[in-house]
């Protein structure tokens, strides 16, 4: 028998509960409207509108350059396609680290602007003045501790996060500090699959994890790493379902060759 309740939404209150019940939380990144569509339709819980979006969607070599303007877009398309999922929005870098005022302008402004459920932020306790201000105003958050791409200049590289003693110790004070102050989640990205047992274990709110193993309450990943249509990214944590960047270019290789014989339209594909 499975312990996998029917939710017709999901909602904070269901991933406490679906860590209390033991069933597992399944997240996934998508940036605009036709894939969260099929993200939503096949039962994914969370998804997340995540600033990977300045490197999937734009491009760019880190997650520092995306806009608060362009997230907002990018999730209202996500919005718009959902039915069930919980849309979780990253607040982009620079928009809520300077001080807590301006990051609840940026949340209310994300709240507001594209319809998402709640916002995610980056970092332990240099933000938990911002992240309060936050949650005073009604606005679910959701952490990320270890390894915290925004941050990336700082760590220089982007390997595995809290292997020694100290960032470890410092990585679960800051968890427990999320749950305390009222955030309903957190994602713990790269660390050593230990110490993120040991946070799910230590925290009451729901931990999600990417590359930390298998003994937290659930996982997420990019989309678009999942499906197999970047190429180039190979961590050791990533599993891809599918290989759709070579799908797609076998089938767009078709499409060419086939506009270029004259094979495409044939006499029923035309009017
Ligand atoms: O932006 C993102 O996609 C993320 C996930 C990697 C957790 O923050």
């Amino acid at each position: 028998m499975s312990n996998k309740k029917e939710y017709k939404r999901i909602t904070v209150k269901s991933l406490v509960e679906m860590k209390t019940t033991g069933e597992k939380i399944s997240m996934l990144t998508a940036y605009d409207y036709t894939m969260a569509k099929i993200v939503d339709g096949a039962g994914v819980d969370i998804i997340l509108v995540g600033d990977s979006a300045s490197n999937v969607m734009a491009g760019h070599e880190t997650t520092l350059p995306i806009t608060l303007d362009q997230m907002i877009y990018h999730a209202s398309s996500v919005v718009r396609a959902i039915n069930r999922s919980l849309v979780v929005v990253d607040l982009p870098f620079g928009t809520y680290q300077s001080d807590p005022k301006e990051a609840l302008r940026s949340a209310i402004r994300i709240m507001k602007e594209s319809g998402g459920h709640a916002v995610k932020l980056e970092g332990g306790k240099e933000i938990k003045d911002s992240i309060k201000k936050i949650l005073n105003a009604g606005i679910p958050v959701m952490g990320h501790l270890g390894l915290t791409p925004q941050s990336i200049y700082k760590f220089g590289t982007y390997t595995v996060r809290a292997k020694e003693e100290e960032e470890a110790e410092q990585l679960l004070k800051d968890a427990k500090m999320l749950e305390r102050i009222g955030c309903f989640a957190i994602v713990l990205e790269k660390i050593p699959a230990k110490l993120a047992k040991q946070v799910a274990e230590s925290v009451s709110i729901p931990v999600i994890g990417i590359g930390a193993g298998a003994d937290v309450d659930g996982q997420v990943l990019v989309l678009h790493d999942m499906i197999g249509m970047t190429h180039e990214f190979n961590p050791r944590f990533l599993r891809r379902y599918m290989n759709l960047f070579e799908t797609m270019t076998e089938s767009i290789g078709q499409y060419v060759s086939d506009v270029k014989s004259s094979a495409f339209p044939n006499a029923e594909e035309q009017y």
